[in-house]
């Protein structure tokens, strides 16, 4: 049994979909457990409803009572934390779920794991795993000519976002070091893909063009992020999980810079190809405002330990991700207007009724 917090969000459900359906010799059934905060749409997993190797377990990974329970109940071999408050802005405007999340929640994990762990045998002991994943955002902001991000990097986190993250990675290499608690960290770039939150940039600007809204450029639109196609972080994180050495961390990225300004002008030329206009480009919807307090410049992620220890690397070009997450984003109106409506909300009720959960 693996558990996985958060995997009603975006990277985690792409996660349970993806290791459910490998053929890489894994048969654990998952265990999801997910607050379901406005981030959580469980319709994203709909197609799993009658796998009897998904469980879901509406929790939040700072109830110690419940998550214990949780540990007693399912024993897993190994657990995942993607469960998270995700969003930069709205860190800013209220970073307080932020810390209750990343860090209360993330400590509330390690020392229900750490008690569970010590009373496995041996055997399982040694086998077990907590693999906490994080953002290249703790390192902070490059300059332009800085090389990239690597594992040996100091952390220097700008925003209560980023700065909850690091909080939390910190908690995960104590409980290593002090506890011996085998933690394996991984320090992923900026995804995109399928079942992307459209309050981000990709899946906003996609959304905001096909409704005719502007398509808003924060300050110059000349911010750097290193681009990763979501299958390919499911795939390291999977690596990592199954060959990562216990205390280490991971960066993972997908070797593809590109300034905002560039990715929103791909996008708009992707639509204008694939579902055009009656008149003019989509790019007439391109706004420039007020830029993110504290804004960091550049990210870039050295991905060159997981390739070299791990031998992973991304399939995806940036080309070629975002052609899918487009034609994704085309081909699922209905996920979209749930989404806008905040139909979603509701969905997990209207399956199963009021308070469900396992
Ligand atoms: P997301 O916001 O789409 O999903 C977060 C999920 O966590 C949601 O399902 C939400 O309901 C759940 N959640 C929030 N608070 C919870 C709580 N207290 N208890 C249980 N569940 C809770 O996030 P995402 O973009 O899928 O990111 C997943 C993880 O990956 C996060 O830890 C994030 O920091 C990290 N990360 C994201 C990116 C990215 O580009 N999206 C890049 C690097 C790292
Ligand atoms: O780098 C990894 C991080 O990437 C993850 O840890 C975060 O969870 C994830 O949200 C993402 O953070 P960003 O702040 O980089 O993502 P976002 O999509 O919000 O913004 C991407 C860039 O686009 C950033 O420079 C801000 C800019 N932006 C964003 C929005 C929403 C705009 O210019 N306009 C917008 O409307």
């Amino acid at each position: 049994m693996l558990f996985v917090t958060g995997g009603a969000g975006f990277i985690g459900s792409n996660f349970i979909l993806d290791y459910l359906s490998a053929s890489d010799g894994q048969d654990d059934a998952i265990l999801n457990i997910d607050k379901l905060t406005y981030a959580g749409n469980p319709y994203n997993l709909a197609g799993l409803a009658k796998d009897s190797r998904y469980i879901f377990s509406q929790t939040d990974i700072g109830d110690q009572t419940a998550i214990t329970q949780l540990f007693q109940q399912y024993r897993p071999r190994a657990i995942i934390n993607f469960a998270a408050e995700s969003h930069v802005d709205r860190s800013i405007h209220s970073p307080d779920e932020f810390i209750r999340t990343n860090v209360n929640g993330t400590f509330n994990l390690l020392e229900v794991a750490r008690r569970y762990r010590a009373e496995l045998a041996a055997d399982e002991q040694a086998a077990f795993r907590f693999l906490h994943v994080s953002t290249d955002e703790v390192y902070g902001t490059l300059g332009p000519d800085d090389a990239p991000f690597s594992e040996t990097r100091p952390y220097a986190p700008n925003s209560p976002y980023s700065a909850s993250k690091a909080a939390s990675d910190h908690l995960v290499r104590a409980y290593h070091h002090t506890y011996g608690l085998p933690t394996l960290t991984t320090n992923c770039s900026n995804n995109y893909g399928p079942f992307h939150f459209p309050e981000k940039l990709i899946p906003l600007v996609i959304t905001n063009a096909l409704d005719d809204k502007p398509l808003p450029i924060y300050g110059d639109g000349m911010q750097i992020r290193d681009w990763l196609f979501v299958s390919d972080h499911c795939t390291a994180i999977r690596k990592v999980l199954a060959d990562g050495k216990p205390g280490e961390t991971y960066n993972i990225g997908g070797w593809n810079e590109k300034a905002n300004i560039d990715v929103v002008n791909t996008l708009c030329d992707m639509l204008d190809q694939l579902s055009p206009k009656a008149t003019g480009s989509y790019r007439d919807q391109i706004t420039f405002i007020k830029d993110r307090p504290g804004h960091d410049r550049r990210y870039a992620i050295d991905a060159g330990k997981i390739q070299r220890e791990l031998g992973w690397r991304p399939a995806e070009t940036f080309e070629s991700g975002i052609r899918k997450t487009v034609e994704w984003y085309l081909r699922h109106p209905t996920w979209v207007a749930n989404v806008r409506s905040g139909a979603y909300l509701n969905w997990m009720e209207r399956q199963y009724g009021a308070g469900s959960s396992t």
